[in-house]
């Protein structure tokens, strides 16, 4: 199996990555990704150094961006890929409020050429990691409701409005063309290699350096956080037994409002909650998220694994034994990485 995935320097994508490598030794992984500044080659560099111990021969990485499509039909006719993950996208809300056009660019004309590529060379899936934020936002006062991929599209930020745009041009690409497409939209993710823009890296990594922890508003907003390994395990479970066409929507039942969750990490961290500061709400901001995932668990098994308690010792241990990969980024170090690396071979 030969599988392209996109946006391999990021977060979610990278966890895959490592997930995939772990779990199907004998697949060739090939990650495109342009290293936007949310892309740090050093979180994939080990892969391809020999001397270390997490070096695969399967894998290739390729800097390039989606949105060229001269490059990627290239990549498409040396590779063959039989499966398209693709991850590759602008993902930070503040940012698309600040700045849509790339927004539109990468997640929407991005997905495009992917797509394209899929039905020029032939593939046997395409995979579209989407969001529940393509779902909007549901009141703080109905626990009992939740998204279920019936849910109308509803976005709020350029952000999702830019992810529900690829959604629907993914499912328009499967009923016109029969592309072999199937999305998925999970809720929010922690755990390694998190961008601290976000809200659980930036508070740990300001935590541990004694800085103000920034909360928007009063902090009541509700987010449903998974572990991204469990948010990996579904994406493999998809591209293998997935249905063609079907949304999969990916959640942890784990809703929590934004201050306690900061409070969580202070507590971990043993820092004090006078570091919290309240700021200036985000505009626009969606009120709750909250997914069923009755759908994927019933017709492919899966189901969350990681207790939040358990996933945010570990993400606070991981962030801890890696202060490195975190202060480069601080730093800007990180951006240096991949010329380092190039004019190293
Ligand atoms: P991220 O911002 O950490 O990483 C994005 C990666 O994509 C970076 O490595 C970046 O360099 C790369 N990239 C951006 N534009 C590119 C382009 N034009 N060409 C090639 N590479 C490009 O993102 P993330 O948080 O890991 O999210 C990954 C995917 O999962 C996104 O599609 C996002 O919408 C979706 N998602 C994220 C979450 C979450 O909680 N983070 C939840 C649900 C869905
Ligand atoms: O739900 C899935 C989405 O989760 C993904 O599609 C997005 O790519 C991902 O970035 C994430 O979006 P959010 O906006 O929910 O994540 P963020 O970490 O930016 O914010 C989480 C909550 O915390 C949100 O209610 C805003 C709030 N917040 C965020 C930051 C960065 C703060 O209160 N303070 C902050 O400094």
């Amino acid at each position: 199996m030969n599988i392209i995935v996109t946006g391999g320097a990021g977060f979610i994508s990278s966890n895959f990555i490592y997930h995939m490598l772990g779990k199907y030794p004998d697949y060739r992984i090939v990650c495109v990704d342009c290293l936007t500044y949310a892309g740090n080659f050093s979180t994939l560099a080990p892969i391809m150094e020999k001397e270390s111990p997490k070096y695969h021969e399967n894998f290739r990485f390729c800097r390039i961006n989606i949105c060229d499509r001269a490059a990627i039909y290239q990549l498409f006719e040396e590779e063959h890929p039989d499966i398209v993950v693709n991850f590759a996208a602008e993902s930070h809300v503040d940012r698309s409020i600040k700045n849509p056009e790339v927004f539109l660019q990468t997640n929407i004309f991005g997905t495009q050429v992917m797509m394209d590529a899929c039905r020029k060379y032939g593939i046997t899936r395409y995979h579209q990691v989407s969001t529940d934020e393509v779902y909007g936002d549901l009141p703080l006062d109905r626990p009992d409701l939740f998204f279920t991929e019936e849910t109308p599209i509803h976005t709020s930020s350029p952000y999702s409005a830019s992810k529900a745009s690829a959604d629907l041009l993914v499912l328009a690409y499967y009923r016109t063309y029969d592309l072999p497409v199937t999305i998925s939209r999970c809720s929010n993710n922690y755990g390694p290699y998190h961008f601290p823009e976000k809200l659980i890296p930036l508070v740990i990594v300001n935590a541990l350096n004694d800085k103000p922890l920034p909360v928007y508003g009063k902090g009541q907003n509700v987010r449903d956080w998974l572990y991204v390994e469990d948010h990996c395990k579904a994406i493999d479970l998809i591209i293998h037994t997935g249905k063609d066409g079907e949304v999969y929507n990916i959640g942890g039942h784990n809703e929590m409002k934004n201050i306690d969750i900061v409070r969580i990490i202070c507590k971990v961290i043993g820092k004090p909650e006078s570091l919290i500061t309240f700021v200036t709400d985000r505009k626009g901001h969606d009120l709750r998220y909250a997914i069923d995932p009755a759908k994927i668990h019933n017709e492919l098994g899966w189901l969350p694994e990681t207790k939040f308690e358990e996933g945010i010792k570990k993400t606070i241990q991981w962030y801890l034994d890696n202060r490195e990969w975190w202060e480069s980024i601080i730093s800007g170090d990180y951006q240096n990485y991949y010329k380092k690396y190039e004019n190293r071979r």
